[in-house]
């Protein structure tokens, strides 16, 4: 076994390869776990979950999306892997008065304020900015580049689209969906789609449960 490993569990999308890097670049080496049986074989030290024994040990998980983390946690947590941990990029600058769940990602050069909260598993996509006083709902996925102004509340579950941008104060529903480079000036409703400039509602979409599995049993 290598030296400080940090499990990724979940590695079957393209986007477990940032969170390599960014395990690279924390100096711990990445282990890739399989538990679907489709990973890219090239991974780092890839290896089968049904292999792992000892599901004490600290991880991470793969996917971007809020759902594909949700589904995830969900999966880890009734197999018995029991440490999410968080992986802060090394690039990124999050302030020391932020409040950090277990499980969230921080990707490369993402900046959070001050007194902000990211909830669990929430993941926060490369170079978006998470401004004072923000709650990042759990599972809640920042699109690269995004920019969350301070004062906000994301409701977990929710996804913000690349370059999007949320003026002071505003409330995003759990599950909203906001396009690519929208500018929300409004509120948006729980699971409600919206695009442009400023963010107008395109649709709703269906309801899930965005519970944490780990905390519903702590
Ligand atoms: C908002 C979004 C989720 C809608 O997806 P969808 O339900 O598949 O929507 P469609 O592609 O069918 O588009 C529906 C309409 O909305 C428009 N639209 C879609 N996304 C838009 C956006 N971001 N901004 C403005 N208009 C948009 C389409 O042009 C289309 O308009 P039309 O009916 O007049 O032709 C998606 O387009 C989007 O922006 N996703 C974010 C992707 C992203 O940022 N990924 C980050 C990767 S980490």
């Amino acid at each position: 076994m290598t030296s400080h490993p940090l499990r990724i569990v979940a590695v079957s999308a393209p986007y477990v390869w940032d969170v390599v890097e960014s395990v690279n670049r924390i100096g711990r080496e990445p282990v890739c776990v399989d538990n679907f049986g489709n990973a890219e074989p090239d991974l780092p030290n890839l290896v089968d979950e049904s292999t792992i024994s000892d599901r004490s040990v600290e991880f991470v998980i793969g996917p971007g999306s809020p759902n594909g983390r949700h589904a995830t946690s969900v999966a880890v947590h009734a197999s018995g892997w029991s440490n999410p941990v968080s992986l802060i990029d090394s690039t990124s600058t999050v302030a020391g008065s932020v409040d950090v769940q277990h499980g969230v990602y921080v990707n490369a050069g993402v900046v959070v304020g001050a007194q902000a909260k990211i909830g669990c598993f929430a993941n926060l996509n490369r170079s978006s900015t998470v401004g004072h006083h923000t709650e990042v709902g759990d599972f809640v996925h920042v699109g690269p580049g995004a920019s969350i102004a301070g004062g906000i509340t994301i409701g977990p579950g929710a996804f913000i689209g690349a370059g999007a941008t949320v003026l002071p104060n505003r409330t995003i529903g759990a599950g909203a969906i906001v396009g690519a480079g929208a500018v929300v000036t409004k509120d948006i409703e729980p699971f409600t789609v919206v695009v442009g400039v400023p963010a107008r509602v395109l649709k709703t979409v269906e309801e899930w449960d965005t519970t944490c599995p780990y905390c519903a049993t702590s």
